[in-house]
């Protein structure tokens, strides 16, 4: 017994007990009614009576040393936290890991989508492989015209029938339309795809948004106000906006918008060519075949159609410089927008 003794002095002296858990822990294990010590009493009553003496002062010894120990232990123990230590991963950084921001494209499509849908349109969206008849034919394209050219669509299979990388997202139009009968107001954000090749001006892949309205009795002037109130909301409540003349297969009569540059006013700068103006998209009157192409009744409805590039945009709000940087994903790059949403 005098040996056991020995080995629990030894014992209890080498515990570590960091946390009040762990204290818990050596209390219920040596003190408590079920512990060793109490257990050693128990022993300590079958020792033969010339022994008793030597033996209870080793066990009061014992019992006091290790009283003495819990107490130690407890009060070093008190405020620590009650996670273990051991559980601690003292190799992550003690830095935390910055906060990602709303890529800049994404920022400037949603502040897109909200002013449209502020007027009444809704979101529709459409796959980015497309077949010709959805991003062409439909869209009253001509058999032999050049954007069919394998030079500007990306073809992922030709004959018998064509599949495509669509070159903008008035495929989505169509596709609204054949499901739907009118009144139709959508706008439609998505990625659209052509063969160029990738410098500051230009890439194989961009974003853009459709927008359609088709109703009884929708007029150019309609269409004018649409896009003078986007305008305004988009780049401030001064911007002056213009239509030039221009061709679409899929819109008559078709025009180009210009905003009056906000850099000059409109004086004249080298931004925007010493014009005053800066072109922002596309836009006209849905051709009377389209509607008819999709199962519209050109007679009874009318309709106006405009499409915008968020890079374009992108780049007349925050003065992008390189298109390219939309698509590497710098770091540096993103985190300049992390204040703008
Ligand atoms: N789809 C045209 C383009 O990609 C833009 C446009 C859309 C023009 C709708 C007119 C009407 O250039």
């Amino acid at each position: 017994m005098i040996n056991k003794i020995e080995a629990i002095r030894e014992e209890v002296n080498a515990v570590k007990a960091e946390i009040p858990a762990k204290v818990e822990e050596f209390r219920i294990k040596y003190l408590s009614k079920k512990g060793i010590l109490a257990s050693l009493m128990e022993e300590f009553r079958t020792v033969p009576a010339d022994q008793k003496r030597e033996l209870g002062q080793k066990l009061n010894q014992l019992k006091n040393f290790v009283t003495e120990r819990y107490n130690i232990l407890k009060e070093n123990a008190a405020g620590t936290s009650a996670i273990d230590v051991s559980s601690i991963d003292l190799t992550r950084s003690a830095t935390s890991f910055p906060v990602g921001a709303r890529h800049p494209i994404s920022i400037v499509r949603n502040d897109i989508i909200r002013i449209f849908s502020d007027m009444g349109f809704t979101v529709a969206e459409g796959p980015e492989i497309e077949d010709d008849w959805h991003v062409f034919s439909s869209l009253n394209f001509p058999a032999d015209h050049p954007a069919r050219d394998m030079q500007d669509t990306f073809f992922i299979t030709r004959n018998p029938i064509d599949v495509l990388l669509r070159t903008h997202t008035s495929s989505v139009q169509t596709r609204t339309m054949e499901k739907n009968q009118p009144p139709i107001r959508i706008v439609c954000p998505g990625r659209v795809y052509r063969n160029e090749a990738i410098s500051a001006r230009a890439h194989c892949f961009f974003h853009q948004i459709e927008g359609l309205y088709i109703d009884k009795n929708v007029s150019f002037a309609d269409l004018r106000q649409v896009l003078l109130n986007f305008a305004r909301q988009m780049f401030g409540p001064e911007t002056k906006i213009r239509l030039r003349p221009s061709y679409f297969p899929f819109t008559e009569p078709s025009a180009e918008m210009d905003i009056s540059c906000d850099i000059c006013g409109g004086k004249g700068c080298p931004f925007c060519k010493e014009t005053g103006w800066v072109e922002i998209l596309g836009c006209g009157m849905v051709d009377p075949n389209v509607l008819k192409a999709c199962g519209i009744d050109p007679e009874v409805y009318s309709g106006y159609a405009f499409g915008l590039g968020i890079e374009r945009i992108t780049n007349l709000k925050y003065k992008v410089k390189d298109l390219r940087m939309f698509s590497e994903n710098d770091v540096r790059f993103l985190a300049e927008f992390e204040s703008a949403r």
